[in-house]
């Protein structure tokens, strides 16, 4: 039976374009939609864009325009950015509407009702000139730890510290310049603690990856605080009723979008809400980035619990975009806005990259430029789109654009193609694209290696009728071939129906063959990218302005972090890795996960003790080379003094595998 899915992406700020980074979400998003809808599911998409908050008025300000009008502009740019890119959403709203003011207010009363909404004095930073109340974002001033000038009221990008606003030195408002002072405010906080029982319940039902439940462990250890859902005047947002000029704080509520997203497209298209939005047979999911996981997977539940609403039945949680081993640079050129890579380079060409590269969990995926050209030139026009060049003007031109029947080795091939549908709907239901694209791929090396032993472009001289058939073959496993791509490329996709001449593909169509069937004339599919293309678009990202990339955060009051933990450069400089070489091995008595291994740095001896006896042998690791940590301070072990450690990868046991340079490498040298 068709399953019913309701699907968002995170809302992107209003007062920011999208970037490469971005897409990373929505490509990942709509990649499931349209691989659920070619199920035959009945799945809707929804988003919208995140209007509220300090920096949008601020933005706004600054540009001479109301909030309104900031935020209909860049509603106008982000659905062309996501029209360009193939995300089709089946309603993009706002938060600034009605609907979405009727369910805050409705969430809120209803959470006020169960005695989950409290009341606190607090004292907040204050622009005094400016006549706003100021985020740690927009104090900045000297880190009271390392002494850094120009840090953030929260934080200090220089040495990791985390510390209050109140504790910076010489602080000031980035909005005026001028010294903040402090002010007290009444604001109302959400008892986020109250539904710690049912969100342990939840999490038991499935509602976040496995990696994720780690996180929320920790966050459970940390306690739960109550939730600060008031900002003062001036403010753009909903006025929260029955209070003196106090909003919704914009993580109230910028979640509750997806409810209103849901009602706007119901009221558009005769349907009623809660036969979708309050039904349990709709499965809805989340997709979002880490960053955002404590809004996603506690207070969200948690407000829905509160109003006495249905739960989510899924989120998914991916990482972050790195470029060419980096976090998005703007110097570097790196921060790419997507309207700058749609000006130089074909969107499919990304969509193909990224899926390549996500797995369905929450690391970060790379974007490495030179594999990016390479893959996509070697992958998706090299095999994909040359299987179909190389067949479909032939047919065309000389045989009639008839396909003809397949014969037995036709079959083979076709066979071999359709048996690997169970894996790849099994990929793509999972958000395993990763494993989807890699098979895709070598089906396609199959496919060409059929054609080159079949060689049609020789046999088309003497053998119309045999040339036929082996071209039918290959066609039938391009249609094949295209529908486990289309939803990743359903741009592709089009072009080849049109050139079949069949209606849109879907995944029951994997086990039907054209034969005897018209086709018509062949279209370029796409392209090569040309690495200059590439360089012209980087050097333009580079030239851009702040404004033009203005990055958006809306201050987030709350424990959220990174998954990972960053290491500095001078902090990674400080690891003294060596070659070495493994002099003598043994067994330690008494310990049976230990080897007392004698490691020679070119000269320089020391004594380590490494947990990796139930990986391998002593007398298999005489002589091998390895990379060691040779400045680790000297550890008095229960056996004896260990004076560094090897570098090993895998989980620990019997999988445990030692780290070696290539061959060439000597005793002692750096690694760097
Ligand atoms: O982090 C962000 O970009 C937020 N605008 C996401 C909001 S998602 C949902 F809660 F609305
Ligand atoms: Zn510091």
């Amino acid at each position: 039976m068709a399953r019913k899915l309701l699907v968002t992406s995170a809302l992107p700020y209003a007062n920011a374009p999208i970037h490469i980074g971005h897409l990373v979400e929505y490509f990942q998003t709509d990649i499931w939609v349209r691989f659920q809808k070619a199920m035959g599911n009945q799945c809707y998409y929804f988003c919208a864009d995140d209007t509220h908050g300090t920096p949008i008025m601020i933005r706004a300000k600054s540009e001479g325009i109301t909030p309104e009008e900031l935020i209909n502009r860049m509603q106008g740019e982000h659905c062309r950015d996501f029209a360009d890119f193939g995300i089709e959403f089946d309603n993009f709203y706002t938060t600034h509407s009605d609907e979405n003011r009727q369910f805050s207010e409705m969430i809120y009363s209803r959470a006020k009702e169960k005695g989950s909404i409290v009341k606190k004095q607090i004292q907040q930073s204050y622009d005094e000139q400016e006549k706003m109340w100021l985020p740690d974002r927009y104090i900045k001033g000297t880190c009271p730890k390392c002494k850094s000038p120009d840090q953030y009221g929260d934080s200090c990008d220089a040495c990791g510290a985390h510390y209050q606003t109140t504790e910076l030195i010489d602080p000031v408002s980035t909005v005026s310049g001028n010294p903040p002072v402090l002010k007290e405010s009444v604001h109302s906080f959400f008892r986020l603690g109250d539904y710690e029982a049912a969100l342990k319940k939840l999490f038991e039902t499935g509602y976040v990856q496995k990696s994720v439940q780690n996180k929320l462990d920790e966050w459970f250890t940390a306690g739960l605080r109550d939730w600060d859902i008031t900002r003062d005047s001036p403010y753009f947002g909903f006025k929260i009723p029955g209070e003196d000029d106090k909003y919704f704080y914009v993580w109230l509520d910028a979640p509750i979008g997806y409810m209103a997203s849901t009602k706007n497209y119901c009221d558009k298209n005769g349907m009623n809400f809660d036969d979708v939005w309050n039904n349990e047979e709709y499965e809805i999911c989340h997709f979002i980035g880490k960053d955002i996981m404590y809004f996603h997977a506690l207070f969200w539940p948690a407000l829905l619990m509160s109003a006495d609403l249905r739960m989510p039945t899924k989120l998914f949680v991916h990482g972050f975009l790195t470029v060419n081993g980096q976090k998005m640079s703007k110097s570097k050129g790196t921060f790419i806005m997507a309207r700058t890579y749609s000006k130089h380079l074909d969107p499919q060409y990304l969509r193909y990259y990224y899926a390549s590269k996500l797995s369905g969990d929450v690391a970060d995926i790379e974007l490495n430029t030179e594999d990016f050209v390479n893959r996509v030139n070697s992958d998706l026009v090299g095999k994909l789109a040359n299987l179909a060049s190389r067949s479909g003007p032939m047919l065309t031109k000389k045989l009639g654009a008839m396909l003809g029947i397949l014969d037995a080795e036709g079959k083979a091939l076709l066979k071999e193609l359709t048996e690997a549908k169970q894996e790849i709907v099994e990929a793509y239901e999972t958000l395993n694209y990763a494993v989807a694209i890699r098979k895709i791929a070598a089906l396609a090396d199959l496919c060409n290696k059929y054609v080159e032993e079949n060689q049609p472009w020789s046999t088309i001289k003497t053998d119309a009728e045999g040339t036929r058939r082996v071209l039918t073959a290959v066609l039938n496993a391009v249609k094949v071939l295209t529908i486990y791509l289309k939803p990743v490329l359903p741009q592709f996709a089009e072009k080849i129906e049109a050139f079949l001449g069949v209606a849109p593909l879907a995944f029951a169509d994997v086990d039907t063959v054209l034969q005897n069937h018209k086709i018509n004339e062949f279209v370029r599919l796409i392209e090569r990218i040309g690495k200059e293309k590439v360089e012209a678009m980087v050097e333009e990202s580079k030239q851009q302005t702040p404004q033009q990339t203005a990055e958006t955060a809306e201050p987030q009051t709350t424990l959220a972090e990174p998954l990972e933990s960053e290491c500095d450069f001078e902090d990674f400089m400080k690891v003294d890795l060596r070659i070495a070489k493994i002099a003598t091995a043994s067994a330690v008595e008494g310990a049976d996960k230990l080897l007392q291994l004698e490691l020679d740095l070119g000269g320089v001896t020391k004594n380590v003790f490494a947990g990796i006896a139930k990986a391998y042998r002593p007398e298999d690791l005489v002589g091998r080379l390895v990379m060691c940590v040779a400045n680790l301070k000297p550890r008095k072990m229960r056996f004896g003094v260990s004076e560094g450690m090897v570098c090993a990868a895998g989980p620990g046991g019997e999988e445990i595998f030692l780290l070696s340079p290539d061959s060439g490498a000597q005793p002692g040298q750096r690694v760097h």
